[in-house]
């Protein structure tokens, strides 16, 4: 068995080199995350490939410096490896979106605008997509213009939180369940939206997701919450976002996390079935340029019924992500 395969999978820190492609996967310290370099991503072979898809189970969150090359297509193709594609914009063409501040007229978006209110609502701890019938197995952001101070992403592994944790703490949250609503958490931000059929302002409901993961992959447990979550089952809503706010508070603290300050060039990839992230916040007068791409979880494990969602006007469930106007 190669080093970094399943048997170590979360646990295993120390350097992983591909002697056949000079790829070096290196822990960064105090981290949960890894820096992958010598490897270009344009022009990636299958057993580059492996190595790259083991340590991303078992590290969650990877970073590929200076991948200057890789264009729109190249990204794509290499986040098709991981799955397929989410479409979270009926103008999305292919596996990419921007994730930016900027608007077509090259102007940044500004308080009030739709586009600013999700940007700043990413602030806040979160999984991709739990507020969509399909949560997400994988995203990536690829950074193109990072403004001078500020904008990094945060990292955090709800393995080894779950793994902090106590029995008594584990055994009391292992049948808890929530619901997850992007109208909730933007609300929370301090953002109102309507339903209009934009990803995650929807009428599909709110999904019911248990409160620990485990993953499909590896086996372990994790901690599977965050900004979108609210009304557990079974308690009252003060002491349900008592024990969320806590979870994530107790959760997204070092070692567990990581904090990526962008240089442009820079590809980082995580998993979202144990990892949580967030932005950090920048002054929006800079533009802040990321290109995206969201990988949709598989049906068997990370797609939830869902319920009526109080903040919606309206209630159609499916078990499709898509947007009935897209
Ligand atoms: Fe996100």
């Amino acid at each position: 068995m190669k080093s970094g395969q399943n048997s170590s999978i979360g646990r295993k820190r120390s350097p992983t080199v591909n002697l056949s492609n000079t790829m070096i996967i290196e822990p960064i310290e105090g981290t949960p995350a890894a820096t992958v370099t010598d490897v270009d991503l344009a022009r990636l072979n299958e057993n580059s490939w492996q190595e790259i898809y083991q340590a991303f189970l078992q590290y969650g969150v990877l970073l590929f410096p200076a991948q200057h090359e890789l264009d729109d297509v190249g990204q794509s193709n290499f986040a098709r490896r991981f799955g397929n594609f989410e479409k979270t914009s009926p103008k999305q063409d292919g596996g990419t979106v921007a994730i930016a501040n900027t608007k077509s007229n090259g102007s940044v978006a500004k308080p009030g605008e739709y586009q600013y209110e999700l940007l700043r609502g990413n602030e806040g701890w979160h999984t991709d997509s739990t507020y969509m019938p399909l949560a997400s197995k994988a995203a990536m952001l690829y950074a193109q213009v990072v403004p001078p101070e500020g904008g990094e992403t945060g990292f955090a592994d709800m393995r080894a939180a779950w793994d902090e944790l106590d029995a008594e703490t584990q055994g009391k949250l292992e049948d808890l369940s929530a619901y997850h609503s992007l109208y909730y958490s933007q609300r929370n931000a301090g953002y109102q939206f309507s339903t209009d059929n934009l990803y995650g302002f929807h009428d599909k409901g709110a999904p019911l997701r248990p409160l620990i993961k485990t993953h499909p992959e590896t086996g372990r447990k994790s901690i599977y919450t965050g900004r979108h979550a609210y009304g557990i089952v079974g308690m009252d809503p003060d002491e349900s976002e008592q024990l969320l706010t806590k979870l994530m508070d107790d959760a997204c603290r070092p070692p567990r996390t990581y904090i990526h300050k962008w240089q442009p060039g820079d590809l980082v990839v995580w998993d979202n079935r144990c990892m949580m992230h967030c932005a950090r916040p920048y002054d929006t007068q800079y533009p802040r340029v990321l290109r995206g791409s969201r990988i949709a979880g598989d049906e068997a494990t990370e797609l939830a019924p869902t319920f009526p969602d109080k903040r919606a006007t309206a209630f159609n469930p499916t078990t499709s992500n898509q947007s009935s106007l897209s």
